[in-house]
């Protein structure tokens, strides 16, 4: 062994918010462990921690900052250890994350979404004691040529970012001021990195971005415009036993083009993920989101015409500024209209500088806003309910991830449509694909038996 043996450093990551922060810091790992770090699973043992953080709403940020103070303490009993701030947070706060007296504790890193290649520069400022700061946003930083660490994936789904970004400003939403301009990524770059996840073993990939309808790429040299209809066709053809799944639609621009795409190619997942936020048209309006009711439940019929089946789940924001009763009971009926497999469902929290937060009062008082989202989520809970009993008595094609939280001897998976499948599943590894025969469902999982291979 040589004398002086360099040791590498370690670096514990911990992501919050969105997938697209999870992706992120896997760009973050790979560009960390070119630099001699390495990562380790443990606080305990780690030299460095960063926390990825998310803005996207108040109860978001409290727990990250929760996070940082106990990490304080970690820091006492390992003196030496650096504390980074990451992401959205560190974006929208910049150096007020620096203000040690102002926020009672020490961070020695700030750095936005964008700056991640300037980490060695900022480590090495941080380990000399200076406090480090990037916070520059980019109009084209998409990390292209850097090949994510998939550090935590269980090697069986990975996700894959196409575009960086948000030109969008919905009203309530801070993506588009902490991750800046839309941008879109190398098709070249996307189906190399595919072809890297499918030799490596990964049978599913989640294309990523805050609008995918809106990916854009000039083919250089042609004038030729490549959207993402064009695009989902390339990753599917890719490697036919991959499945491919992609988030997020925006309802206001999912073309008939790319309903076409998903029904044509059986590797394509077919669920759609469509966030509509609320039932009326006027707080639709006032979201600045592009669409009104009736746009809505005429993509979903496009859905439902052209990929017979097709589930649709969706995300739902109660109480936005000026919400009425009437507004609630429309986004209720939409709920029903629809039939949501699935829904994220949120209390609207207002975000310092927003649209919103600059023209509208937040003006729903918080008991109201509680009930109304209760309401949304018992309503869901059984619209869950049914679309997971429709399935009871078939036979669905489940892709196997790994091992069952609650059961050794139960192996655990997901279907086409996204839906949790738990079955005993001794003779099935992570990646195999199972038959299994639906028996018995809750409003979250369904149950069944693999039907002989
Ligand atoms: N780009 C995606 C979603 C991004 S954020 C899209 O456009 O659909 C994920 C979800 O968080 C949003 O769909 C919205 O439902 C919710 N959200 C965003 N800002 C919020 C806020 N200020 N308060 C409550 N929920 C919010
Ligand atoms: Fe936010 Fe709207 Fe952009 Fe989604 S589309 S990230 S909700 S601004
Ligand atoms: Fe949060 Fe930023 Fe994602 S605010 S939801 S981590 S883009």
């Amino acid at each position: 062994m040589p004398e002086h043996e360099i040791m590498s450093k370690k670096l514990y990551i911990e992501t919050y918010g969105c997938q697209m922060n999870f992706s992120d810091s896997e760009i973050v790992a790979s560009v960390m462990t070119e630099n001699d770090y390495e990562i380790t699973p443990e606080t305990g043992e780690a030299d460095v921690v960063f926390l990825n953080t998310c803005s996207i709403r108040e109860h978001a940020e409290q727990k990250v900052l929760n996070r940082l103070r106990e990490l304080q303490h970690l820091r006492n009993a390992r003196p030496g250890m650096l504390i980074g701030v990451l992401g959205c947070m560190a974006e929208r706060l910049k150096a007020a994350l620096l203000e040690d007296e102002k926020l009672g504790m020490r961070i020695d890193m700030v750095v936005g979404p964008d700056a991640y290649r300037s980490l060695p520069r900022l480590m090495t400022d941080a380990e000399t004691g200076q406090k480090a700061i990037n916070v520059i946003l980019s109009a084209d930083e998409t990390y292209a040529d850097i090949s994510p660490v998939r550090y935590a994936a269980g090697g069986v789904s990975a996700f894959l970012s196409i575009m960086r970004g948000c030109g969008n400003f919905c009203a309530y939403c801070v993506v588009p001021y902490t991750r800046g301009q839309e941008r879109s990524r190398d098709p070249n770059s996307i189906v190399s990195e595919t072809r890297q996840l499918a030799a490596a073993g990964y049978r599913e990939l989640t294309l990523l971005g805050q609008n995918v309808n809106s990916y854009r790429w000039e083919v250089p040299g042609s004038g030729r415009i490549m959207g993402f209809s064009e695009l989902l066709p390339v990753v599917a053809r890719t490697d036919p036993r991959m499945r491919v799944r992609f988030a997020t639609s925006h309802p206001k621009d999912i073309s008939d083009k790319l309903l076409h795409a998903m029904a044509e190619y059986p590797n394509v997942c077919n669920a759609i993920h469509l966030p509509v936020q609320s039932g009326s048209s006027e707080i639709l309006k006032r979201m600045n989101r592009k669409y009104t009711r009736a746009d809505y439940l005429g993509r979903v019929e496009a859905i439902r015409r052209i990929i017979p089946g097709c589930a649709i789940s969706t995300d739902l924001i109660a109480g936005f500024c000026g919400e009425t009763e009437a507004d609630h009971q429309a986004t209720l009926s939409l709920m029903e209209e629809v039939g949501f497999d699935f829904a994220f469902m949120f209390k609207y929290s207002e975000r310092p500088d927003t649209l919103a937060a600059r023209k509208f009062a937040d003006d729903v008082d918080p008991a109201t806003k509680s009930r109304r989202l209760q309401e949304i989520i018992a309503l869901q809970q059984r619209l869950s309910l049914r679309s997971n009993e429709a399935d009871v008595g078939k036979t669905l094609e489940v892709l196997v991830e790994g091992p069952s939280k609650r059961s050794g001897a139960h192996m655990m998976g997901r279907t086409s449509h996204n839906k949790v499948v738990v079955f005993p599943g001794q003779a099935y590894k992570p990646g195999d694909y199972a038959g299994v025969h639906i028996t018995s469902c809750s409003s979250a999982t369904l149950k069944g038996n693999p039907i002989s291979q």
